[in-house]
């Protein structure tokens, strides 16, 4: 069932979870995550990078989601994530996706905060929920963004700007990064906290993955309601392909449905431990007693 981002993450803050958002990269590791969140009876945001966008096209990736969430009985949404390009976001928003990430974080700020206003008028017009990213969240993902700070604010400035461009989830700097951790973040679950203090806005945690189950969890508690996985899933399709085809070749044995199965099977078990973690498995409406 395919359900507004807003409502989904709201629904996640007034009763204590997170929903996972999960980055696919193509029709198997859509249908992967989709199949682990009717397993677990759990809400999921399905996000596609610019990257993919581009790769399978808007209209194809569109296709793809219907499909695979036509008989779903829990909350579905479909969500462009880090998106700088202007053209693309209306690419999009006609398409009636759920929502856009429109990241102006390589823009200053008043640019951004004009850029974002205009897209949140596009977007709303057409019922599409609007992410906004002003501050950049470091680490590039599938080709977006700096492995450097490149603007900061302080959440007085975030809440401004969410009360200004009309924005309806804030991706702040949050002391995680884009990819693999080489060293443990200090996280900033108090500018979580601030912001909701300032702003009734949700608070998207991006960087999910390597984060431990205590971390994720403070973060929630703080007042995460949404929170990125993208590398997790590359890696289990990416490592279970590998281990399969060298498997293969020892036994010499070529069957390309098997492989699907297993890159599958791996990127199901990622999905089913971030629902568990996150607390969001059993909380889609359609599935509640
Ligand atoms: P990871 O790649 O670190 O899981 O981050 C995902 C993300 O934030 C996508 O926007």
């Amino acid at each position: 069932m395919r359900r507004s981002t807003l409502a989904m993450v709201r629904d996640a803050h007034d009763n204590g979870y997170a929903v996972p958002a999960f980055n696919v990269v193509d029709d198997l590791s859509l249908r992967a995550v989709v199949d682990a969140a009717e397993e677990a009876g759990s809400p999921v945001i399905i996000q596609a990078s610019l990257k993919t966008a581009r790769s399978i096209g808007v209209e194809l990736l569109t296709e793809m989601f219907d499909a695979a969430t036509a008989r779903c009985r829990v909350d579905t949404a479909l969500h462009l994530d880090h998106c700088p390009d202007l053209s693309m976001i209306e690419r999009v928003v006609a398409a009636r996706w759920s929502s856009v990430l429109f990241d102006a974080s390589d823009r200053d700020l008043g640019q951004a905060v004009a850029e974002t206003s205009a897209v949140v008028g596009l977007a709303h017009a057409a019922g599409v929920d609007v992410e906004s990213e002003i501050e950049n969240i470091v680490g590039v993902e599938d080709g977006v963004g700096s492995d450097v700070i490149v603007h900061s604010y302080s959440v007085e400035q975030l809440a401004d700007a969410i009360r200004t461009t009309g924005a309806d989830l804030i991706a702040p700097q949050l002391g995680t990064a884009h990819g693999a951790y080489h060293g443990r973040p200090t996280l900033l679950p108090h500018r979580v906290r601030e912001l909701r203090e300032l702003v009734d806005c949700p608070v998207v945690l991006h960087g999910g993955t390597g984060l431990t189950e205590a971390e994720f969890r403070s973060l929630i508690a703080a007042g995460v309601s949404k929170i990125n996985i993208s590398t997790a899933v590359k890696h289990a399709y990416m490592d279970s392909a590998y281990h399969f085809l060298k498997k293969a070749r020892a036994k010499d044995e070529w069957d390309p449905p098997s492989l699907f199965r297993s890159i599958a099977g791996e990127i199901r078990a990622v999905a089913l431990r971030h629902f568990d973690i996150f607390g969001s498995a059993g909380r889609s409406p359609g599935v509640q007693s």
